[in-house]
C-alpha cells in the first residue's frame, strides 16, 4: 500500500470510527433530554436509580399529593347516601386538590355493621382520620369517653362555626367545655312516607293520630295491601321510638331518657301496647330487608306506609321519583309539632394517621359549600343556619320550618339519647320481644336496661 493509500484508508477509518463514537454518543444524550419527561412522570420505572436524583430535586411537586390523603369512615354506601357524600367530596377535591380521599365506607344502614368495624379499628389502635359519630350520646357516652377523639375549640374559633351551628346542637357535642364533632347536618327520624295512589285508591289521606292510622291501615289490610314495610331491626327500634313519642308525648318521652319517666308505667305499657298493634300491619319478610328495600315497597306502590327518617327522601330521587306524585310525607301519626332529630358528625381521631388532612376535611364538612353540596343529596337539612335554602327540595324546604318551629326530641336509633351500652341492651330486649311479642316481659326488660346503664340507676 502506497504512502497516499495508506493515509486515505486511515482517513477512512477515523470517518468511521467517528461516526461510530457519535452513533454511541446519541443515547447518552437522550436521558438528558427526557430528564424533563421522567419528572413529569415520577412513576418511570426504566432508570429507577436515574429517576432517584430527579425525584430528590423537586419533591414538593411529585410527592406532596401522592403521600397527602384522609381516611374518612362512613356507613353512606348507596341508596341517597353514597351520593351526598361523593356530592361533599366533590367540594373537599376542589378545595384540597393535594389531598387524596380515602372512602372507607361499611355498608349497612344505621351504621350496625359499621360501628362494629370501627370499634374493632379503634380497639386495636388503627383509627380512621376521621369517622362518621352522631351528635349526642353516642359521641359523647362512647367516643369521648374512651379518649378516642380530640377537642376542636381552636377549629370552632377559626372557622367562626360557633355563630353558625344551632345552639341546641353544641352540648350534644360537647364535654368537659370542650367541643368535639362538626356536625353535617340535621335529620327527622319521625317521618311518615306514604304512596299517594294506594291512599287515593282505598280514599285514605294522611292519618294525623295513632287511631286514624291504625283504622286507614285496617282499611288497607282488608283490601289485600301491605299497610306499613318494615324492614331489619334497626328499622323496627326506629319504628319503636316514633310510637313511644306518639303515645307519651313530647315531656315524657323526653323523661325516658332522662330519668323522670318511668319505664314500668301504665303510660309505657300503652305505648308499648301501640307498638305491637302497629306491628300486625307489617310485611312477614322484614327481617330480611335493608331499610331501602322496605322503602322502595311504598314508592313501587307495594304498600302503602313507611317511617323512616328523611335520608329516605335522597333514596327516592335517587330512584327518580317525585315528591308529592310519588310519594308523601308528614309526620308520624300522633307526633305533629314534634322533630324527632338526629344529627350526623364528624370527628377527629386521637392518633389521626393524617391529622393535617384530617383537619382540611373538617373544614369542608362545617363549610356552607360542603354542606350545601351534601344534604340536598343526602336528604337532610344543613347542620349551620345559613344553608341557601333555594337548593333544597320540597320536602327538606318543609323540614327546615319544622326545625325552626316544633318541639325538638333526640332519636334513641341514630344515637342521640342513649349511649352505646344502654341502646345495646334495649335492642337486646327489642329482638327477644320481636319474638314472643309479650308487652310485659319486654317493659321489665327495659326498666332493667334503665337501671342498668340509663339514668335510674
Ligand atoms: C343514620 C344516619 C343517617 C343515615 C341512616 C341510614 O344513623 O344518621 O345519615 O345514614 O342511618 O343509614
Amino acid at each position: 500500500m502506497s504512502r497516499k493509500n495508506l493515509a486515505l484508508a486511515l482517513m477512512a477509518i477515523l470517518v468511521v470510527m467517528s461516526l461510530i463514537l457519535s452513533a454511541c454518543a446519541t443515547p447518552t444524550a437522550a436521558p438528558t433530554e427526557e430528564a424533563p419527561a421522567a419528572t413529569e412522570a415520577p412513576a418511570e420505572p426504566e432508570t429507577p436509580t436515574e429517576a432517584a436524583p430527579a425525584a430528590t430535586e423537586a419533591p414538593a411537586a411529585t410527592e406532596a399529593p401522592m403521600a397527602d390523603e384522609v381516611e374518612v369512615f362512613s356507613w353512606w354506601t348507596g341508596g341517597g347516601e353514597a351520593a351526598g357524600l361523593e356530592a361533599m367530596i366533590k367540594i373537599f377535591n376542589e378545595q384540597y386538590p393535594n389531598i387524596t380521599f380515602v372512602n372507607s365506607a361499611v355498608a349497612g344502614g344505621a351504621g350496625t355493621n359499621a360501628r362494629a368495624v370501627l370499634a374493632t379499628r379503634l380497639q386495636a389502635g388503627d383509627p380512621p382520620d376521621s369517622w362518621q359519630g352522631h351528635a349526642g350520646q353516642e359521641l359523647i357516652g362512647t367516643y369521648v369517653k374512651d379518649q378516642k377523639i380530640e377537642p376542636l375549640n381552636d377549629l370552632y374559633a377559626q372557622e367562626g362555626w360557633l355563630e353558625v351551628m344551632p345552639e341546641t346542637l353544641i352540648p350534644l357535642i360537647s364535654a368537659d367545655g370542650n367541643i368535639y364533632s362538626v356536625p353535617v347536618n340535621i335529620h327527622r327520624a319521625n317521618v311518615l312516607w306514604a304512596n299517594p295512589t294506594i291512599l287515593a285508591d282505598n280514599s285514605i289521606t294522611m292519618p294525623t293520630t295513632l287511631d286514624e292510622w291504625f283504622a286507614a291501615m285496617d282499611t288497607l289490610q282488608a283490601a289485600g295491601v301491605t299497610p306499613l314495610a318494615l324492614g331489619e331491626q334497626w328499622t323496627n327500634m326506629h319504628l319503636m321510638e316514633t310510637v313511644l313519642l306518639a303515645s307519651l308525648g313530647p315531656e315524657a318521652y323526653n323523661g325516658l331518657w332522662s330519668g323522670t319517666t318511668d319505664w314500668g308505667s301504665p303510660e309505657v305499657k300503652t305505648a308499648l301496647e301501640n307498638y305491637v298493634k302497629v306491628l300486625t300491619y307489617t310485611n312477614s319478610d322484614a327481617a330480611s330487608l335493608s331499610w331501602q328495600d322496605a322503602a322502595q315497597l311504598v314508592v313501587d306502590g307495594n304498600a302503602a306506609f313507611n317511617v323512616m327518617g328523611d335520608w329516605a327522601e335522597g333514596f327516592f330521587r335517587e330512584l327518580g321519583k317525585a315528591p308529592t306524585t310519588d310519594y308523601l310525607w308528614a309526620a308520624v301519626p300522633g307526633t305533629g309539632g314534634n322533630f324527632q332529630f338526629l344529627s350526623d358528625s364528624f370527628v377527629l381521631a386521637v392518633g389521626a394517621p393524617h391529622r393535617d388532612a384530617a383537619i382540611a376535611w373538617l373544614i369542608t364538612a362545617g363549610s356552607k359549600a360542603g354542606q350545601d353540596a351534601f344534604n340536598p343529596v343526602k336528604g337532610s337539612i344543613p347542620a349551620r343556619s345559613d344553608g341557601d335554602r333555594s337548593l333544597y327540595g320540597e320536602y327538606l324546604q318543609s323540614a327546615m320550618d319544622d326545625w325552626a318551629s316544633n318541639t325538638v326530641v333526640g332519636s334513641l336509633t341514630h344515637g342521640v339519647v342513649a349511649n352505646d351500652s344502654w341502646k345495646s341492651e334495649i335492642d337486646t330486649a327489642l329482638g327477644l320481644f320481636l319474638q314472643d311479642k309479650n308487652v310485659e316481659t319486654f317493659q321489665a326488660a327495659l326498666v332493667a336496661a334503665c337501671q342498668a346503664s340509663g339514668p335510674c340507676q
